[in-house]
């Protein structure tokens, strides 16, 4: 079915049909690059002009949920809409298809007043007991551990509380994050009524802001899941680009915006050479969520600096160097990035449609 679907911004498919007829969808003469699979979309928007007598008549913009099941009854939708007697033909002249990757369609569960109140608590709780403590790279390091788990495919891993579990910090690459779990108990015992997967989150989200970042949304909701996922599913700093893509893109379901602009949480803390291997800090201000990480990146190396090989490569891949460029220009573009992907982050596997 979506075989003929195209993007760009100029014509791409075709279909033609007549007034009471099933639309007859075909494949456009100059088919331009398939994206079906490369991109897994799912959703999106259709700009549908109808061509009466070769005069544009009108254009409608159907907004599908999900494509694969829902086009061809929608496109007979609006062709009954338009219906007036004349013959058309229906020219499919803008796709912009809303990838998997780029967004989900998300169904938030509803949870108690109770529960909701207690959210509003612990962040107020959070607030200052991360600002006291300094502890913000840490708390967004456990909260991206904890999410960055996730496999699209088994739908196993991601943020649900597991991290608490002996089994899943003895993984190598969550050295140090037994300290986070720690010293996040005492507020956690304060409400019981969490999951210590929102509450996990929660001080993620928290982090960022209370250092100066933007402020990611949080939908409570998430159940604590009974397994660990295996070891080996975060990335391997030592690696290059192709790694990062498999990891938070083939697993996770992200895409490369979001593997640039998460990069970016690097604007918070350092490396500790008994956790990681690794020695020091991103940027001369680690305890300030800002574009640094990446104005530092583009400035070179720097004594008292570090650059993982994981962040070098964001200057050498063709796709992710113009947006680190962009982030180090423009703060604002960065931050409504981060949000957008540190959010998408800390909800995969929950409340999906
Ligand atoms: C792109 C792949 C990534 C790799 C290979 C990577 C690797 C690392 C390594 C090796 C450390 C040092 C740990 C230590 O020695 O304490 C670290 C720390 C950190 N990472 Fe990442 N990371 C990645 C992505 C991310 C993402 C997506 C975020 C959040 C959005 C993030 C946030 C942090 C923070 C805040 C720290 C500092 C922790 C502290 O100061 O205790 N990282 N990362």
């Amino acid at each position: 079915m979506l075989d003929w679907i195209k993007t760009g911004s100029k014509c791409v498919s075709i279909a033609s049909v007549d007034v009471g007829e099933e639309p007859k969808l075909r494949r456009a003469p100059h088919d331009e690059e398939e994206v079906r699979d490369k991109h897994n979309q799912r959703g999106g928007h259709l700009l549908v002009t109808l061509e009466p007598l070769d005069q544009w008549a009108a254009f409608v913009v159907l907004s599908l949920p999900s494509m694969e099941s829902s086009l061809p009854r929608r496109v007979h939708t609006v062709l009954q809409v338009f219906s007036t007697g004349f013959s058309f033909s229906i020219n499919i002249i803008t796709l912009s298809v809303t990838s998997r990757k780029e967004k989900m369609t998300k169904c938030y569960p509803t949870v108690s007043e109770e529960y909701q109140k207690a959210v509003e608590k612990a962040k107020r709780k959070l607030r200052g007991f991360i600002a006291e403590k300094n502890c913000a790279p840490l708390m967004l390091r456990l909260a991206w551990h904890s999410a960055g788990t996730f496999d699209v495919k088994t739908k196993t891993g991601g943020p649900f509380g597991t991290m608490k579990q002996p089994a899943e910090l003895a993984h190598a690459a969550n050295n140090g994050l037994d300290i986070a779990v720690r010293l996040l108990e005492p507020i956690k015992e304060q409400f019981p009524i969490l999951s210590y997967a929102d509450f996990y989150q929660l001080a993620g989200v928290v982090a960022v802001e209370i250092t100066g970042g933007p402020e990611v949304p949080f939908h409570p909701g998430r159940e604590d899941k009974p397994h660990p996922p295996p070891e080996g599913r975060l990335p391997d700093a030592t690696k290059g680009s192709d790694h990062l893509r498999q990891v938070f893109g083939v697993q996770m379901g992200l895409s490369d915006q979001d593997i640039v602009a998460l990069s970016g949480g690097h604007t918070l803390g350092r490396c500790h050479k008994e956790r990681s291997g690794f020695e020091g800090p991103w940027t001369t201000n680690p305890l300030i969520f800002d574009n640094s990480y990446f104005t530092e990146l583009l400035s070179g190396e720097k004594e008292g600096l570090l650059q993982l090989p994981t962040d070098k490569v964001l200057l050498s891949d063709p796709a992710f160097r113009p947006l680190v460029d962009k982030y180090a220009a423009d703060e604002d573009a960065f931050f409504a990035d981060y949000a957008e992907a540190h959010l998408k982050l800390s909800e995969l596997g929950f409340a999906d449609a």
